[in-house]
């Protein structure tokens, strides 16, 4: 498997788990453009980590919430690396908000809406039209069981991770004839990031549920990332692939 020649784009790429996607893509041959909003030093440290993979990496600020500050970077990456062929729309922000229904603001519901899904819209539709003059695209939606399953006091970020299920089989299915694919992965619990923000008691209480019965390692789902961007996956669309370890059986 080899994404040589190719040019990612990864969100959240200052975050836990974007900094392990960039890495395996590169592993895998791809050039990445890093998207960060506030954690530049973060972003600009995954860079050199891909660069010394011998691959070429840029980090670029994002809002992923406002459509011109989109645009300007998808075309500072089509600059500097060339036009997207992988986007991995991996950013999120409300993850850990941890408030019920009626406590919720409608500022807070419109912010994570912004980030979490209309900013995967956008990269899309931005993205979108040279993957279709190529006849080659992957675009990779990163979802969560919370979207499926739903999660206490998380209206708003379970909202959006169901919503990018259905953006990806529309998708899907608008790309279908141009041989672009778009997927989801919809994720249990990971050594990185955001789950680190959830207390440990309660971190225990989750693992508890998962079928194997631990968390996983970043790896474990970035490897699943590179092989949706890749040729090899070329008949695998609309789908949204659960990587939990379980988390969503009937475990006991
Ligand atoms: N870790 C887990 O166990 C787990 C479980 C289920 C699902 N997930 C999903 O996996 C993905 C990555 O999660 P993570 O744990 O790695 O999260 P994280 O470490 O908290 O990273 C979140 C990323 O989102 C970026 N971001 C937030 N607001 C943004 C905005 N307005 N514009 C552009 N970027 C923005 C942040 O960039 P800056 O810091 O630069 O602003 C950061 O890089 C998310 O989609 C999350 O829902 C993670």
């Amino acid at each position: 498997m080899t994404l040589e020649g190719k040019v990612a784009l990864v969100t959240g790429g200052s975050g836990g788990l974007g900094r392990v996607h960039g890495l395996v893509l590169a592993e895998h041959g791809a050039d990445v453009a890093l998207v960060y909003n506030r954690s530049e030093a973060k972003a600009l440290e995954v860079v050199k980590e891909v660069e010394e993979k011998g691959r070429k990496a840029m980090a670029v600020k994002i809002d992923l919430s406002d459509e011109t500050s989109v645009q300007q970077g998808v075309e500072r990456v089509h600059g500097e690396l060339g036009p997207v062929d992988i986007l991995v729309n991996n950013a999120a922000q409300g993850i850990v908000r941890a408030i019920t229904i009626t406590d919720m603001t409608k500022e807070d519901w419109d912010a994570d809406i912004g980030v979490n899904l209309t900013g995967p819209f956008l990269l899309i539709k931005t993205v979108f039209p040279d993957m279709a003059q190529k006849g080659w695209g992957r675009i990779i939606n990163v979802s969560s069981v919370t979207g499926t399953m739903g999660g206490f006091g998380q209206c708003s970020y379970a909202a959006t991770k169901a919503g990018l299920i259905g953006l990806t089989k529309t998708v899907a299915l608008e790309g279908a004839r141009k041989n672009i694919t778009c997927n989801a992965v919809v994720l249990g619990v990971f050594d990185a990031g955001s789950f680190y923000e959830v207390a440990e008691p309660f971190r225990e209480r989750i693992i508890k549920r998962v079928a194997m019965r631990r968390s996983g390692d970043p790896r474990e789902l970035s490897e699943v990332i590179a092989f949706l961007a890749s040729e090899e996956s070329s008949f695998v669309t609309g789908e949204a692939i659960e990587v939990s370890g379980g988390i969503s059986l009937f475990t006991f």
